[in-house]
């Protein structure tokens, strides 16, 4: 059966329903699957004949995009080195994460550097805005402003102006008069966001779509969205905690994976150009459990602390508690603990914490979380001056893992004076660190914790 046959969609995955049912078989979502109005456009009208494509062929020079710099370092890298004109860009995030404040610091910086920004409010009206960009002192900046959540006036509007950059906050407000479904729906968000990437390019207006996250961690409603635009940036943070990282998920027009690192103030959002520093001066004394990870996000190294805390436990099944790291790693890593090393951690609750609020995705992770764990379960503190990487694999041998040199090279410059890697990384040692290659985990938990 065609796709197109489809009425009902999946809110979680988009996958397509004929009928409604109560969980989604392809992500398992319960009460996901919405109806959906029918296309208004589409298949039917495909026997009629159709315009021939004008070809090219695969050398045909093409400029690279010129881009446009914010004036924010932090939201140019992540966009790949700055706006892309006519590029569809979908920011997503939780509920006041901090969103509308980034955005319209991102339209002021635009303005002020001579790019004509419009920034349309489905959420706010004009006054709280404009209440908000005195609190921010972008009064003068000259964006303009609209409130409004009709998608017909707002293109209208678009086509009129013709703005560098369109800012839409947020996608989930905006509605189509041509879809019978209310603002938020799926059909009403995959519509409103086709509408305006359909439209990004054929006017070259860059448009940034503001999207809520479920608490699932999806752009609430359809996932669509993230397909349809370029470039997909995630704000996250810890609520109660001031750093937010601006996350590229996608972007066709630079690396994925790259961060920016933001500290929310009192005047709104600041740039943090260290961020090693800024997960590293939360640090404690030097304690058991804690271990020092030299990471790389996306094309920057970054140090953060793993801690692992390890207590007896009162539970038939010990609880194993993640915050910032995967959980399935930490299974993976105890396992690996236990069977190759002889090291149990059967009746022991396990928590482990990456500080700061950030998420370390990296395999080279592995060694600093073995390294906490065992630190906080031997009761044995790691020096204070060492920072660990290394993946660590099922035999419990140590992987090198890429990007040694400018792991060590940050370390290096935030005062670090050794480290523990795998044997065969890649370095000069011109850091002038004391390196302490190991080939397997026993290898490390001998030197280390002196058993093994
Ligand atoms: P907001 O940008 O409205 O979040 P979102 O658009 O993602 O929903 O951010 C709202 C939060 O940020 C709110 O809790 C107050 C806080 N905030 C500051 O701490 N400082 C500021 O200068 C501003 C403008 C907001
Ligand atoms: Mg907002």
């Amino acid at each position: 059966m065609s796709k197109s046959s489809a009425s009902f969609t999946c809110t979680a995955c988009a996958a397509p329903y004929k009928k409604w049912q109560g969980r989604c078989d392809a992500c398992g979502a319960w009460n996901s699957i919405v109806e959906e109005a029918p296309l208004s456009s589409g298949p039917k009208a495909l026997g009629s004949k159709g315009r021939a494509i004008p070809l090219t062929d695969l050398a045909t020079e093409e400029d690279p995009p010129p881009r446009a710099s914010s004036g924010i370092d932090e939201l140019d890298r992540v966009l790949g080195g700055g706006l892309v004109p006519a590029s569809a860009i979908l920011v997503g995030g939780d509920p006041g994460i901090g969103k509308s404040t980034l955005l319209l610091q991102a339209a002021a910086s635009f303005a002020r550097r001579g790019l004509k920004i419009l920034y349309i409010s489905g959420e706010e009206a004009a006054a709280q805005v404009r209440m908000r960009a005195q609190r921010l002192g972008l009064q003068d900046a000259p964006v303009g402003l609209g409130a409004e959540t009709n998608l017909r006036d707002i293109l209208t509007t678009l086509d009129a102006e013709r703005p560098a950059l369109a800012i839409i906050d947020s996608i989930q407000t905006m509605w189509l008069d041509t879809v019978e479904a209310a603002p938020g729906s799926v059909s009403q968000v995959r519509a409103a966001a086709h509408e305006l990437v359909t439209f990004a390019k054929k006017r070259g207006v860059a448009v940034i779509l503001v999207g809520h996250v479920t608490k699932e961690g999806q752009i609430a409603g359809p996932r669509v969205v993230e397909h349809m635009v370029d470039t997909v940036l995630y704000f996250e943070g810890e609520r109660g905690h001031q750093f937010r990282i601006l996350r590229a998920v996608k972007n066709r027009f630079g690396p994925a994976d790259e961060i920016g690192v933001f500290e929310m103030t009192g005047n709104g959002l600041a740039q943090v150009t260290n961020p090693s520093a800024l997960f590293l001066s939360d640090r404690d004394r030097p304690a058991p459990g804690s271990a020092v990870f030299a990471g790389i996000e996306g094309t920057r190294p970054v140090l953060t602390e793993i801690q692992a805390l390890v207590a007896p436990s009162t539970l038939g099944t010990p609880r194993r508690t993640v915050v910032g790291l995967d959980s399935g790693r930490l299974s993976t890593i105890l396992a690996v603990l236990e069977a190759r090393c002889g090291i149990p951690f059967t009746g022991l609750d396990v928590f482990l914490n990456v500080a700061g609020g950030l998420r370390v995705n990296e395999p080279a992770a592995d060694l600093a979380v073995a390294g906490a764990l065992l630190s906080a379960r031997e009761d044995v503190a790691i020096p204070p001056d060492m920072v660990l990487f290394g993946e660590i694999s099922l035999s419990g041998a140590l992987r090198p893992v890429g990007q040694t040199e400018n792991r060590l090279k940050e370390a290096s410059k935030l005062g670090f004076q050794q480290a523990t890697l795998p044997t065969g990384s890649k370095t000069t040692g011109g850091t002038g660190m004391r390196l302490q290659q190991m080939a397997d985990l026993t290898a490390f938990v001998g030197e280390m914790f002196g058993a093994g």
